[in-house]
């Protein structure tokens, strides 16, 4: 069962079917970068890592897909939203994961991916490395407030409320200025310490698209949307895009 819950710029569809989530997924992915390229000539799409995406990424890994939908996916520009220390080799590697789920598959060029480099030693200097490259792809007229505007952020969330690898009551939630910074899961798995986007680049999106599986997710993003006191202390419920929040729930 679909439902749209429109209010402004936040959306909820509650789909019925794995296979409904992913179709309407990839339907509103496709969209957003067919009208990004030919509204702009680009489109900035920054990946998630986790499981739930996973059925997604492998569904995508279909050029044929992105050209039904008119989107060439050479003209695709990809990013992370936040990665694992550890290399690329590693079964938690978010990078390793898109690679050989989506990137690798769709025959992505290297210069159409700009992942974050998880392998650093020193998590602050991985951090200011990512952000520079960032930077050099994104000038000043490709910023609102001091931040890049992405056309589409995909983000999942843990059972934690926690989105990108910005965990409660950690300390990269608070950052202000910074476009990338390092982050420590406190309990979730895997335990290694992350790069994650911060919230205020997050928030300059164009589009948000929050995918969301089982009860308990749901029943955080219900929180979230009602604004009810537990709320407060998921992460997820500081998602207020300039564009459009799209709540997924399978
Ligand atoms: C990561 C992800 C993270 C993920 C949530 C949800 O590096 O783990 O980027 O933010 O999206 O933890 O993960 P699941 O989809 O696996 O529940």
């Amino acid at each position: 069962m679909t439902k749209v819950v429109s209010g402004g710029q936040i959306e909820v569809v509650r789909t019925g079917s794995e296979e409904e989530f992913i179709s309407i997924a990839m339907q509103r992915i496709f969209a957003m970068g067919a009208g990004s390229i030919r509204e702009r000539g680009e489109f900035s799409l920054v990946l998630t890592g986790g499981q739930t995406v996973q059925p997604l990424y492998r569904r995508m890994a279909d050029a044929a897909l992105f050209r039904a939908a008119s989107l060439d996916p050479a003209l695709v520009q990809f990013f992370m939203g936040d990665e694992r220390r550890v290399p690329e080799d590693h079964l938690d590697s978010n990078a390793g994961m898109v690679k050989r789920l989506l990137l690798g598959p769709l025959g992505i060029a290297r210069e159409n991916i700009t992942l974050m480099p998880g392998a650093d030693p020193d998590p602050v200097a991985g951090a200011a490395r990512y952000e520079k490259e960032l930077r050099s792809i994104f000038p000043p007229e490709r910023c609102r407030e001091g931040f890049p505007v992405f056309d589409l952020i995909l983000l999942g969330m843990g059972s934690d409320g926690h989105v990108a690898s910005l965990f409660p009551n950690c300390e990269a939630l608070t950052e202000k200025k910074k476009w990338v910074v390092p982050s420590l899961p406190h309990r979730m798995k895997p335990a290694v310490s992350r790069l994650t986007l911060t919230l205020p680049l997050i928030n300059q999106a164009r589009m948000v698209m929050v995918l969301i599986q089982g009860e308990v997710k749901r029943r955080i993003v219900d929180e979230v949307l009602i604004g009810s006191p537990e709320a407060a202390g998921y992460p997820a419920g500081a998602l207020a895009p300039s564009g459009q929040l799209l709540w997924l729930m399978g």
